[in-house]
């Protein structure tokens, strides 16, 4: 039951126990009763409960609060007489307070766990968290992300070791890097190709959230942190750019910093204050690169939020049904952590192919020339993923509302919780939504290919700057007429029951699929299953029961 963390026996069991226990009269004593009796108690609290849950319960006596320590282990000792505010029918209990959790296995675990308890704490949000037993592929993009981070942190670090923050030396300093430093040229491929390959999971992680309404309450602030990550990305992003004092390093900062100036009355002083000087020079790389080696630090102080709201609330998923009870979820581990471990490690392929094959493949020829004042590049645009963005500003013909336009595209992303008022959190079940999310998808592709190509290019006889105009609408379109209107008109759906129903009735049409597929023993075709062929051939329609409903494993000690 993820996300409950306190709470007196009412409130903690209400919605999972007493619609369970039906017969029995409300809570306490005879829960506590049944479960005494039953052999496997401890699993059954768990998976009732959740792990990590703490409950007040009711035990007939002072001993069966304490019966099992690894099931009652912060009970122990602190059974307290019930209280005459207590209902009359338990006054004769005894009150416990009840972490059902099981206690780290060492001896050193258990020394630390009882003084600093980040044993539990690894052992509660890491392990036995319980996770929605439906997640896909995209929610592994959350680990990729956090992967991806510490990579640029550990690699990053070895670049500060030889990079010198000098304008007169920066540009040598990286071929330095590049060509004398031990494997200074797989670091700083990794660093920069990871950048890219970074933000390229950032855009999949924020997509789904989008698709799957993984903004909606109670995930809002889970969301609007997410928003603050992206934009702290971007920062570190256009930062770490500047610092191979290249073409494409000075005068992308120029641009950037630039529209600063178009904001009335305090734009110029924001801009001299970002140079450090009156024009792009020396004191700017000295700024960005303190920055720039700053900011990801705040970042991971932002994620540590983002996790804890996640955890607070608890996963969504594909179907958008909260989880109800026990039958919904897996523990965390191993389940999510090896379906993690493989996606970071097909992802690390991926980089490792631009790494090793194509170190240059995100960067342009302009960061092979060393930063020249004078020399304006003819073809200079930002990296990939600022494209959508830059092609906004270019759009709009006067700066400063260019510039309102570009920083609003940003902004919206805050109001998306409150955009949506759509009861039916995941697009599965919204056939209308469903369509213009494509849209909005096509338009940021469009927004990126406008933002390559030169301010005056036609294609198809069509000026860009006009298809970046129509993306542009219809990127606030989706967000601000949209998004609230569907939710008003649209007839989502019927939604599963449970989240439990969804994965078997998923994998009951998986099963007829595959069936229909090959659907007789002998016939021309791929050979069948070994379940679906021995369903064919006794010409029945029973079925294995699908692996993905197996109860969870029992939570097993630290
Ligand atoms: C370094 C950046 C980030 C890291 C390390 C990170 C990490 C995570 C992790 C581990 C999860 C849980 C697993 C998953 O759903 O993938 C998650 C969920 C989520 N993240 Fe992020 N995240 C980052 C950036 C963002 C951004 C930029 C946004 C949105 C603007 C965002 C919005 C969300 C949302 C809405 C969820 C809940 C998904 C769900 O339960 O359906 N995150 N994040
Ligand atoms: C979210 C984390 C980070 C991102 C997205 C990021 C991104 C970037 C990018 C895109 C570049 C330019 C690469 C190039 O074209 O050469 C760069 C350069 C650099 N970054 Fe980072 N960075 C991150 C974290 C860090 C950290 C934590 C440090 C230092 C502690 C660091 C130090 C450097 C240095 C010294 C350079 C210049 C060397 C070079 O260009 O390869 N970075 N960074």
């Amino acid at each position: 039951m993820p996300g409950h963390q306190a709470g007196d026996a009412c409130r903690t069991l209400e919605p999972f126990v007493t619609t369970k226990m039906e017969g029995l009269e409300g809570l306490g004593l005879p829960i506590v009763q049944r479960f005494a009796e039953e052999a496997d108690a401890q699993n059954k609290i768990e998976s009732e409960l959740g792990v990590g849950t703490t409950a007040t319960l009711w035990f007939p006596s002072r001993r069966a609060a304490g019966a099992d320590s690894r099931i009652w282990s912060s009970a122990r000792g602190h059974a307290s007489q019930l209280s005459r505010r207590a209902p009359r029918r338990l006054r004769k209990g005894y009150k416990c307070p009840v972490v059902c959790r099981t206690l780290p296995k060492s001896r050193f675990a258990q020394w630390l766990d009882a003084r600093l308890p980040l044993p539990r704490l690894i052992h509660d949000q890491f392990i036995a968290f319980q996770t929605p037993r439906n997640l896909n592929v995209w929610y592994t993009f959350g680990a990729i992300l956090a992967f991806c981070l510490g990579i640029q942190i550990v690699t990053g670090i070895v670049l500060a070791m030889h990079y010198a923050t000098n304008a007169e030396l920066a540009f040598d300093a990286i071929e330095h890097i590049m060509r004398d430093v031990n494997y200074g040229w797989l670091i700083r491929s990794i660093h920069a190709n990871g950048a890219s390959m970074l933000v390229i999971a950032l855009y999949i992680h924020m997509f789904s959230g989008l698709c799957y309404g993984s903004y909606k309450a109670p995930r809002e602030l889970l969301w609007i942190i997410g928003v603050i990550i992206y934009l702290l990305m971007m920062a570190i992003a256009f930062l770490g750019h500047v610092l191979p004092w290249s073409q494409t390093s000075f005068w992308g900062a120029t641009v950037i910093i630039n529209l600063f100036s178009s904001i009335p009355v305090v734009g110029p002083y924001i801009t001299t204050w970002l140079q450090g000087d009156f024009a792009v020079g020396a004191a700017t790389l000295n700024h960005f690169f303190a920055l720039h080696y700053l900011l990801p630090f705040i970042l991971v102080g932002v994620v540590a939020p983002h996790i804890w709201a996640l955890h607070v609330a608890g996963n969504n998923n594909p179907v958008g049904v909260e989880v109800r009870s026990g039958k919904d979820t897996v523990p965390f581990h191993p389940y999510y952590t090896t379906k993690d471990m493989f996606y970071v490690i097909l992802f690390v392929i991926a980089l490792a192919y631009f790494v090793f094959f194509t170190l240059d493949f995100f960067a342009s020829p302009n960061n092979y020339e060393p930063a020249h004042r004078l020399k304006t590049p003819p073809d200079i645009v930002p990296e990939w993923y600022f494209l959508p963005f830059y092609a906004m500003l270019r759009a709009i013909p006067h700066k400063l509302s260019g510039v309102i336009v570009m920083t609003g595209a940003i902004l919206t992303l805050f109001f998306v919780p409150w955009l949506d008022t759509s009861p039916t959190r995941s697009n599965r079940f919204r056939p209308l939504i469903k369509r213009f999310f494509w849209g909005l998808v096509i338009a940021s592709v469009l927004l990126a290919y406008c933002g390559a190509q030169p301010a005056d290019a036609v294609v198809g006889g069509v000026p860009v700057a006009w298809i970046a105009r129509l993306a542009t609408l219809y990127y606030f379109g989706f967000f601000w007429l949209i998004m609230p209107l569907v939710a008003m008109i649209e007839i989502p759906d019927k939604l599963p029951a449970s989240l439990a129903q969804s994965v078997h009735a998923g994998a009951v049409e998986a099963d007829i699929h595959r069936a229909q597929l090959w659907p007789a023993n002998g016939t021309v075709g791929p050979a069948a299953p070994a379940n679906t062929r021995s369903a064919s051939i006794l010409g029945t329609t029973r079925r294995r029961r699908p692996s993905a409903i197996r109860e969870p494993a029992p939570c097993t000690s630290v």
